[in-house]
């Protein structure tokens, strides 16, 4: 982690960052002082595209998950820089967040840009995306809330999409994979995949 970072966590780590916690749920009114409608983002990286869309939609509120510690410090440092006030983050395990610490029907959206696509056969299994997982997210969306995926690995865009189409609290906002909408900025992660050549896919579904 660099100075900047480390100097980050420290000194905004009161404001921006909402420690894990097993036993309660939050309340996002306390934690926002407003009851406007609040997105996570999951596995945010360096934090570059949760803060731009934070930025750009004030009127939202937006909690990134990351388990990364120096994206964290990144996150915190480029909401700080924008004024933010509408940005938590919390730096533990999405599966455990989403089970012990957002309550359900709480979110109008969850954002999962680029997961780490695992390409090995062996590796598959660490893959974020399952069944077991989607169902837990269905669970914290509100009705009508989206649940939006986008990956640059063909094969697992397959698999999201199939994952998704098997909930049956799903349904999809297209016949398959989507154009990307304008409210997603491209991630420095996609950046990388598009010089590889890489294509990339967005699926949206929304809570039914
Ligand atoms: C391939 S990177 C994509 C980062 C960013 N979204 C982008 O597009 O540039 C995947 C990120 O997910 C994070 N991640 C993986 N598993 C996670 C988990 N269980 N909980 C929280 N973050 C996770 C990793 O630390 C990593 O930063």
């Amino acid at each position: 982690m660099s100075e900047g970072q480390k100097n980050a966590r420290q000194k905004l780590g009161d404001k921006y960052l909402l420690p894990f916690q097993l036993k309660s749920k939050l309340d996002f009114n306390t934690v926002f002082k407003n009851n406007n409608p609040t997105y996570l983002e999951i596995g945010f990286g360096m934090g570059d595209t949760a803060v731009e869309v934070a930025q750009s939609y004030p009127e939202h509120n937006y909690i990134g998950v990351e388990v990364h510690p120096p994206g964290v410090g990144r996150a915190l440092k480029l909401s700080e820089d924008s004024g933010l006030s509408n940005i938590r983050v919390i730096e533990h395990d999405a599966v455990e967040v989403t089970q012990h610490m957002l309550p359900q029907k709480s979110l109008s959206g969850i954002h999962i840009f680029f997961p780490d696509p695992w390409p090995k056969k062996r590796h598959h299994k660490r893959r974020l995306i399952n069944g077991e997982f989607v169902h837990q997210l269905t669970l914290l969306l509100m009705d009508a809330g989206y649940l939006h995926i986008a990956t640059d690995w063909e094969e697992y865009a397959e698999e999201i999409l199939a994952t998704l189409r098997e909930n049956h609290h799903l349904e999809n906002t297209a016949a398959d994979f989507c154009e990307r909408p304008s409210y997603r900025p491209t991630t420095k992660f996609e950046r990388r995949g598009l010089k590889l050549g890489h294509q990339v896919w967005d699926i949206i579904f929304r809570k039914c």
